[in-house]
């Protein structure tokens, strides 16, 4: 059986948490392998709305097991609090999830220091998501980070945070209206607190998905963000600090990269961007706007306006080169409904010249201008077409252009947020 992977090839909110869910009703494991409550996966179940930040898209399902792994950096207050709004939707988690001890873990400084980075930026503030993320991930390559294992250990905990709060000083004692928040023994207090809330989540992930790799377990790997905002290979410094691309599974959860059979991207019918950097393609009249509108481009976490543009046929031929993709979901292609025109970026115009691939350097993307071809629209309505022949033949037309232009056959194309709302082609089982 494949383990299949399911990343982003944009800029993230591409739709992979419901390409995940519906993907979950036959997989054993759903394994969450980087990112942290950053995330906002948004998923229709019932007629309901919910919104998922750090627990895997596949919680919805019994009898499926959903993995935070070790990559994850996990804010425990945000992780419970997932966990008491799904009980009280009905949804017993307590055998369904399963959080990696390795996991890092983010403090209320993380938050005070990412807010005080981005102020001192800034005009080239990154425009995150205030999750704490980026410094809790430096912690962990600074080797200071604290683990989830470590709230169960009352020396070890103080020990670490005062390091911590030690290294922090020069940015916290800034902060002193928050002096209260920052006090060693009051966040061991909390932190203790909270581990113990989440002593009965806890689990050896690393072995649970190695195991399920031996018996040949149906194992999807959640990703979250999208391509474009990995800490390596996106749009730095506006990026993620993680590991966005299909290889971040691999390191994020320990899991060797010859054990992925399928990587599934998802692509969004056209592009969005939350936050600041290049955006080649972006729209900033009408055309975009009514995208933002009809699409409901704003952000799941922190309710931002997305920017909007025509899909990218360059960066996404760059996220399939980086991501060994094997498989396209496209989503929203209801969105573009009713649209006259559609256009599709086929190079980048830079000075006199146009190229056909991602700058080596992405920082020039600032200067591109985009070249677009021009592709007709349709008039009837996509939304919550099952079956091929009910796609209009210019929506037809438009997958094709995607698939061929990235020599990469779709496997679903998602027309609406609900259940079912999908043509399915191909499934990783
Ligand atoms: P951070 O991940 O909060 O550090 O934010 C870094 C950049 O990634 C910002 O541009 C965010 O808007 C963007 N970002 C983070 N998470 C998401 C997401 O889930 N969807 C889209 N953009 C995101």
């Amino acid at each position: 059986m494949p383990t299949a992977a399911v990343i982003g090839a944009q800029w993230g909110d591409e739709g992979k948490g419901k390409i995940v869910d519906r993907l979950a009703e036959e997989a054993d494991l759903v394994v969450r392998f980087q990112g942290g409550a950053n995330a906002g996966h948004t998923i229709s179940v019932e007629g309901e709305e919910r919104v998922l930040h750090l627990i895997p898209s596949g919680i919805f399902h019994e009898g499926v097991r959903s993995l935070v792994g070790p990559g994850v950096v996990v804010d425990p207050g945000e992780l419970l609090g997932e966990v008491e709004s799904l009980r009280a939707a009905g949804i017993e988690v307590e055998d369904r999830l399963g959080v990696s001890g390795n996991a890092h873990v983010i403090f209320p400084y993380h938050r005070a220091e990412e807010a005080w980075m981005e102020a001192a930026r800034g005009s080239g503030r990154i425009g995150t998501t205030g999750r704490g993320i980026g410094p809790a991930y430096a912690d962990r390559i600074s080797r200071t980070g604290i683990r989830l294992f470590d709230l169960l250990d009352v020396d070890r905990l103080s020990e670490k945070l005062t390091l911590s709060l030690r290294l922090k000083a020069h940015i916290l004692e800034g902060l002193p209206d928050r002096a209260e928040d920052f006090d060693r023994d009051r966040l061991v207090e909390n932190a203790l607190a909270l581990g113990g809330r989440l002593g009965p989540y806890l689990a050896d992930v690393e072995d649970e998905l190695a195991r399920g790799v031996e018996r040949d377990a149906r194992i999807l790997l959640e990703g979250a963000q999208g391509t474009l905002l990995d800490v390596a290979h996106g749009t730095y410094p506006f990026v993620t600090s993680s590991h966005t691309i299909a290889g971040g599974a691999c390191t994020g959860l320990g899991m060797a990269p010859s054990r992925i059979q399928h990587v599934l991207a998802v692509v969004k019918a056209y592009s969005t961007r939350v936050g600041e950097g290049p955006f080649p393609t972006e729209l900033t009249g009408e055309t975009g706007e009514r995208l933002r509108e009809r699409g409901r481009e704003y952000g799941a976490t922190t309710g931002r306006p997305r920017r909007c543009g025509w899909l990218d046929l360059i960066a996404l031929a760059y996220a399939v080169r980086l991501n060994g993709v094997t498989g396209l979901a496209v989503t929203k292609l209801d969105v573009l409904d009713g649209i006259e025109e559609l256009r599709v970026c086929t190079g980048y115009r830079i000075g006199e010249t146009v190229q056909e691939f991602w700058p080596v350097n992405s920082s020039q993307l600032r200067e591109v201008a985009p070249r677009c071809e021009t592709l007709p629209g349709w008039k009837a309505s996509t939304e919550g077409a099952k079956r091929v022949e009910d796609l209009p033949g210019e929506a037809r037309r438009y997958l094709d252009r995607i698939s061929e232009s990235l020599g990469v056959p779709l496997d679903v194309v998602s027309t609406g947020p609900d259940r079912g709302q999908e043509v399915w082609f191909r499934r990783p089982w």
